[in-house]
């Protein structure tokens, strides 16, 4: 479809959703501006430097900034200026108790308040809770200066880290919660190349869309944990039962895939925050708690199942194949890898950690405790158990005969069942992965798990 008409668009934060929100907006053809507080950032995109690894994300912003529909500013006067549309796509962090926090969200408005001085649509990317618009049209009516125009609008974004580009740019569905045709035309205009169908909602409808949609998919990936557990006690196979399961229509194949669980920067923090917010308005959502213990769970089998492998942990070459929370990303918010290696460590074990583009974040959390190694095989030598983490391409091709060489035990434990088909154990390995009958097995004379 064709461009109605080209929008003066700003972006508030420049991460992992407010670049690609930038740059896929520009490659519609609207003239867009991303602001972001953090200085260094901005100035390294200036350079053509990305601050995240997203695949496609790079090659778009250059042609986008070359050919002049694309610039960065730290500056919020300079953003409120430019955009007569203005997404907020800044973090909403959890805080110790499950809570958003909305901290970042109130600055911006209050910033977009004092620099307004014509009409602006608002708009909320940034996942938050329901009822987080009126708390923006609030702060912004109370820093507005003089009597200047404003509509609020929740846009909520969908897109999956690792495909962020292709997931914007060819959406399931958009989003568009408004309470006023003005800012409902703006974005069906925002929107126009998009082939995507559109769902206009309320404000607070589409706040829950978002919160209610991460949350939902969790669920589905904690019901097929405790559906893998069950599958172990009774030596049956998983993923068997989520095929089964995902042939009918009304399942759906997708988020069944049983292992270590669910990580990033969204299902842990949404899942907690819509807990939350729930309690706040007198709805105990307890489903969702057992969604997140379930989760919770999932991580400890890990150590539990290299336990049945080693007994004892200390001074015992544990090697995570992977590290980010998913492949084809560099982010490690939430990922499984951190409180598995956390745990690790507090037995006494020695980590080693691979992964082809998670390493320096993960050097930040970790500094010198653990190892870091880009080849999978050179971290393997004298290991006693490789922990796949994380099915990034590398490791779906392996070379298991010179693993078994290399290592000092044989010993897998796959944390995604990547290598289940391959039936290692006959090929000499000790080998767990989850919701499998191979836990059934005896190995080495004995009944694993
Ligand atoms: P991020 O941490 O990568 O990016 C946030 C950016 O906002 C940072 O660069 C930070 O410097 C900037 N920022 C903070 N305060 C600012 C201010 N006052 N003015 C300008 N910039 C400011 O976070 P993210 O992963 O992009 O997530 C942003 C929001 O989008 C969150 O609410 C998240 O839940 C939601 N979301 C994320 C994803 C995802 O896959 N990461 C997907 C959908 C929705
Ligand atoms: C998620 C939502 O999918 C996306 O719509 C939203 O905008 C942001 O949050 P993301 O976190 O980037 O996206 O990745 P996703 O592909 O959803 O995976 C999340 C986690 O669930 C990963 O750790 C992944 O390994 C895990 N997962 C996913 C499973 O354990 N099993 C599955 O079947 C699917």
């Amino acid at each position: 479809m064709e461009l109605k008409e080209r929008l003066d668009v700003s972006v508030i934060g420049a991460g992992y959703v407010g670049l690609v929100t930038g740059v896929a907006l520009a490659d519609l053809g609207h003239n867009v501006l991303c602001m972001d507080v953090d200085k260094s950032k901005i100035a390294e995109i200036e350079k053509g430097k990305i601050p995240i690894y997203e695949p496609g994300l790079e090659e778009l912003l250059l042609k986008n900034k070359q050919e002049g529909r694309l610039r960065f500013s730290s500056s919020i006067k300079d953003a409120v200026n430019h955009g007569l549309v203005i997404f907020i796509a800044v973090g909403t962090p959890p805080k110790p108790n499950g809570e958003a926090d909305l901290s970042y969200v109130e600055n911006v408005a209050r910033d977009i308040a004092i620099n307004m001085d014509s009409y602006r649509l608002i708009v909320e990317k940034s996942t938050v809770p329901v009822e987080t618009g009126e708390k923006v049209r609030q702060t912004m009516q109370l820093y507005i200066k003089g009597e200047v125009d404003f509509d609020v609008a929740s846009n909520p974004e969908f897109l999956r880290e690792g495909s962020a580009v292709a997931d914007f740019l060819h959406p399931d569905r958009i989003v568009v919660g408004v309470d006023s045709p003005k800012a409902r035309d703006l974005l069906f205009c925002l929107y126009s190349p998009l082939a995507a169908p559109i769902i206009v909602t309320d404000i607070k409808s589409a706040e829950l869309i978002k919160h209610a949609s991460n949350s939902f998919l969790a669920l589905k990936i904690s019901f097929i944990n405790a559906v893998s557990r069950i599958s172990e006690m009774v030596g049956a196979d998983v993923d068997k039962v989520a095929e089964g399961m995902g042939m009918d229509k009304r399942i759906g194949e997708r988020f069944l895939k049983a292992g270590i669980g669910y990580g990033g920067s969204c299902f842990p923090k949404d899942v907690d925050a819509f807990i939350h917010i729930s309690e706040v308005l007198g709805y105990d959502f307890n489903l969702l708690k057992e969604v997140r213990k379930i989760n919770e769970e999932q991580r400890k089998l890990v150590i539990k199942k290299i336990k049945e492998g080693l007994w004892i942990l200390k001074d015992k070459k544990v090697v995570l194949w992977g590290v980010s929370f998913k492949p084809e990303t560099d982010d490690v918010r939430g990922a499984p890898s951190i409180d598995i290696i956390e745990d690790l460590l507090k037995e006494g074990a020695k980590v080693v950690a691979v992964d082809p583009q998670a390493l320096d974040r993960l050097r930040e959390v970790f500094k010198d405790r653990i190892s870091y190694v880009l080849d999978k095989y050179e971290a393997a030598k004298d290991a006693d158990c490789i922990l796949l983490t994380t099915e990034w391409d590398d490791f779906k091709d392996v070379d298991f005969k010179k693993l078994k060489e290399i290592m000092s035990l044989a010993f897998i434990v796959d944390g995604r069942n990547l290598y289940k088909h391959l039936e290692l154990d006959s090929h000499g390995f000790l080998y767990l992965p989850f919701g499998s009958s191979a836990l059934g097995k005896p190995v080495g004379g004995k009944k694993i798990l």
